[in-house]
């Protein structure tokens, strides 16, 4: 090698780091910086979510010019959040479900097209074990607040009823209570229970009207909602998963109409199409045959589940 080639080489190791351009943190430059980091993530998904969060992360900060200490108040937020969960307790559900998340994600998952029975959050209270019980049964295992006949019919988007579906409910009490909630005072499954509709799609069970209520709000989620002047009640309402082999299974609420929160539920859970009217029937004939006292009141909610490929179809 000559000395001139040996210079050339020297200046083109100097010129370098100036070619390649490395570009450091700034300011302006934030997100492409960041963005970068992510370059040779391999999975394509990945690498678009994490992209796609930096960028409105950092769009937020500039946005709100965020100070040091909100960001302390923020990760300090975000550190009770985690403390706060445990088997029987989910802060960041919560959190989700307050900010919209949690309904923004199960309503551009579950596209109804106008046909289909829409979805709604599934919520903390939700147990697997749910005990199986005939048609007609009552759920109500402790007699208080004003009976109730839960029925409807199950139908694919073909409109033809589905046998054989499995109709899993489970609400609060007339007094806005889960039986998760006071273990020491409801009997154990009190107001909820798996049905398997007939051979014709349908299914009915006996019931109380549930009350409207607060979601938890004795953690982090509670300080956030008292912090910015929100309430925490939820509309009442009874849940409902139905699920059928080859359907999509829909997880939802049938809203009572009249309750209060139902334009501001704490977790913008509503949707139109899942509010009745839950009427009141005064007829001791009608109230024998169904085997409920005299008033009661009666609610019909038919659901229109989608054919799925079985290979992709949840459970
Ligand atoms: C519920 O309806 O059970 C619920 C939903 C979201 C948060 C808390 C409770
Ligand atoms: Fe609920």
């Amino acid at each position: 090698m000559d000395q001139r080639s040996s210079d050339t080489i020297e200046r083109e190791a100097e010129a370098e780091p100036a070619e390649v351009a490395i570009e450091l943190f700034s300011e302006a430059g934030s997100v492409e910086v960041v963005a970068a980091s992510f370059a040779a993530t391999s999975d394509p998904r990945l690498r678009r979510v994490m992209v796609s969060l930096v960028t409105h992360l950092h769009g937020f900060i500039k946005d709100v010019q965020l100070t040091e200490a909100e960001w302390a108040t923020a990760i300090r937020f975000l550190t009770e959040t985690g403390q706060m969960c445990s088997a029987t307790r989910q802060e960041f559900i919560l959190l989700s479900d307050v900010l919209g998340a949690s309904m923004l994600v199960e309503t551009l998952n579950n596209r109804s097209d106008g046909v289909l029975t829409e979805s709604t959050v599934e919520g903390p209270f939700h147990v697997v074990d749910s005990p199986a019980r005939d048609l007609g049964a009552t759920i109500a295992r402790d007699t208080e607040g004003d009976p109730c006949l839960v029925s409807g019919r199950v139908y694919g988007d073909d409109g033809r009823p589905i046998s054989g579906a499995s109709v899993d409910v489970w609400q609060a009490n007339a007094e806005g209570f889960y039986d998760v909630q006071q273990p020491d005072v409801e009997p154990d499954r009190n107001l909820r229970g798996v049905f398997t509709v007939d051979d014709e799609g349908r299914f009915w069970f006996r019931t109380i009207v549930p009350r409207y209520y607060p979601i938890p709000d004795d953690g982090p989620v509670g300080e956030l909602l008292r912090a910015t002047s929100r309430h925490p009640n939820r509309p009442a309402h009874i849940h409902f998963e139905i699920s059928a082999p080859g359907m999509r299974t829909v997880t939802t609420h049938v809203f009572v109409d009249g309750t209060p929160y139902l334009d501001s539920d704490a977790v913008f859970g509503v949707k139109d199409s899942l509010v009745r009217q839950f009427a009141t029937v005064d007829d001791p004939y009608q109230a024998g045959e169904v085997g409920l006292p005299n008033p009661f009141r009666t609610v019909n909610f038919d659901v229109v589940l989608k054919h799925v490929d079985q290979s992709t179809a949840r459970d």
